[in-house]
């Protein structure tokens, strides 16, 4: 049975237990080795990854998104659903909230963002005009409105460097700039989904007001507390977008460059 579909679980989402017969399958990339958990949902083979690693242990500057990507291609993924915890720099988003964005403010500094390096590997330019998939959006948001769940569709998701969260004067140039959402790893993620021809959409869910909109400093602990606060609705949406999700369906994401990422990771 092939695996075609994969949850990249963030921030407070370590647990496949929506997932059934789980077993850990190890992946050989050209940018290293990858493990992810495969299991079942309703009769189909689904991958859930930890994106930060055992224990959360890799910080989000030094998540080898390539690998994770190609791993997941490999592994004949055709949609990704992506989870992460952001901060709000817009105050109709609040925490608690599911924000489904469309798209993204790139403010990223150390990070290979393409799979193809030149020479035998070739150049590409991937359009990125609408980086998040338009029909996962459609089917998380009616998703979301079946279940009486908070939610956004559509939004600005700036992706910072990190590790560190942003000052105060760093959020209001972002609110100036169109941000409504600020988090540290959707880029390169997504730019990498999309040059691998894969369906790819996150689910944010806000945990904090960013820096110096927020009336207390922001810790780790209050990202993970509002996790937990709010696992069970995530679970409820990252189930019924599967349930929705055809696995064989067609769309343009799987089509997007030409194919080039195939000839790349044949050997
Ligand atoms: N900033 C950056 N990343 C985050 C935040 C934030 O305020 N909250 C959760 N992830």
């Amino acid at each position: 049975m092939s695996v075609s579909m994969a949850i990249i679980g963030g921030t407070g989402v370590y647990d496949p237990n929506i997932l059934s017969n789980i077993r850990d399958v190890t992946v050989d990339t050209p940018y290293g080795q990858v493990t992810v958990k495969v299991g079942e949902y309703q009769g189909r083979e689904v991958a859930f990854m930890n994106r930060h690693g055992a224990g959360h242990s890799v910080p989000p500057h030094l998540i080898n998104y390539r690998a994770n990507i190609a791993g997941l291609k490999i592994l004949g993924v055709k949609s990704i659903l992506a989870t992460a915890a952001v901060g709000s720099l817009n105050t109709a988003m609040k925490p608690g909230d599911f924000v489904f964005v469309d798209q993204f403010l790139d403010f990223t500094k150390s990070r290979v963002q393409t799979f193809f390096e030149g020479g035998e590997q070739g150049v590409i330019h991937a359009d990125v005009t609408e980086p998040y998939c338009a029909e996962m959006r459609k089917i998380m948001a009616q998703v979301a409105e079946k279940n009486g769940l908070s939610y956004h569709q559509g939004g600005v998701y700036v992706t910072t460097e990190g590790p560190r969260f942003e000052t105060p004067a760093e959020i209001k140039m972002y609110r100036q700039l169109g941000g409504d959402l600020v988090g540290m790893t959707s880029v390169p993620e997504v730019v990498l989904a999309r040059e691998a021809e894969m369906c790819y959409a996150t689910v944010c869910m806000v945990t904090n007001f960013a820096a110096g909109i927020s009336p207390t400093n922001l810790t780790h602990q209050e990202v993970l507390d509002v996790m937990a606060e709010n696992a069970a609705n995530l679970r409820q949406l990252a189930m019924g977008t599967m349930a929705l999700l055809a696995p064989d369906r067609q769309c343009t994401c799987h089509t997007a460059l030409g194919g080039p990422i195939h000839e790349l990771l044949k050997g």
